[in-house]
């Protein structure tokens, strides 16, 4: 286990979930609620109250641009008064050669899974406080591409690379990494596909492990997370 000697408190601490209503993010919520953690979410979807009233522990929000990632964290931290922990589970996925894949396809990818990781990164660091930790899901692609999968691969693998450094730069101001990257996960991802069709793949692990594997890794004080360390 690669980690430091710190244990990270949750009670009252305010996290902020990128991708909060997908199928990783929400177990994340979940799983960080019930440590006493205030989380805020946010994605694309509104989310609604029973009353039709917008939820309001969730941001509708585009990741894709640098502004919007800086207005998310401003704005959560004018509601809450800190920001503690950051996970970004959003992410899109493709499938299909490279031969049959648009340039479209490719921006999308990479806008998403590369770019918006980055922009979220760069933004929450700039306001993060001391002792926060900041999770990047770039998963086991990030570690060995396949074929069929080289754009998402190549977004991840970017990805992966970047928290490398970010650990390093973000160490100096206190503030921790974790790259995680889970094996595949059943979390209907690979159906909502932006181009592509999966593959058949396997039975993947369930959410809610995976979840708990990377709130553990947040609670020990752990700074990467390679596929290895996943299990069912
Ligand atoms: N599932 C797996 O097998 C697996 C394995 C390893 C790593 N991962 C990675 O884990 C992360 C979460 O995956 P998942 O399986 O939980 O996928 P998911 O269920 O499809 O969730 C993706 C989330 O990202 C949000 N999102 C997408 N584009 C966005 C944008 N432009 N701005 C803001 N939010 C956006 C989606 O909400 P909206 O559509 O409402 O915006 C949704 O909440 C992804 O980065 C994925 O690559 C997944």
């Amino acid at each position: 286990m690669n980690s430091t000697n710190n244990t990270f408190d949750f009670a009252q601490k305010v996290a902020l979930i990128a991708g909060g209503t997908g199928g990783l993010g929400s177990a994340l919520a979940t799983e960080l609620r019930s440590r006493g953690c205030i989380v805020v979410t946010v994605s694309r979807t509104q989310l609604t109250q029973s009353t039709q009233s917008p939820d309001p522990n969730h941001i509708a929000a585009d990741l894709r641009s640098p502004d919007s990632a800086t207005a998310v964290i401003d704005q959560v931290i004018a509601k809450h008064g800190a920001l503690n922990i950051v996970i970004n589970a959003m992410g899109v996925v493709a499938f299909g050669e490279i031969s049959a894949t648009s340039i479209d396809t490719v921006e999308e990818v990479f806008l998403t899974n590369t770019f918006g990781h980055i922009f979220l990164m760069q933004a929450a660091l700039r306001k993060i406080s001391q002792g926060s930790v900041l999770v990047g899901i770039s998963g086991i692609i990030a570690e060995q591409n396949l074929p069929g999968m080289s754009v998402y691969g190549a977004s991840k693998a970017a990805v992966r690379s970047f928290d490398e450094a970010l650990a390093r730069e973000a160490r100096k101001v206190g503030v921790r990494i974790i790259d995680a990257r889970p094996p595949h996960t059943e979390t209907g991802l690979a159906s909502r596909a932006v181009a592509g069709t999966a593959p058949k793949f396997p039975r993947g692990l369930e959410p809610v492990a995976v979840a708990q594997r990377i709130i553990t890794a947040i609670a020990n004080g752990e700074t990467d997370l390679p596929s290895t360390s996943f299990s069912n």
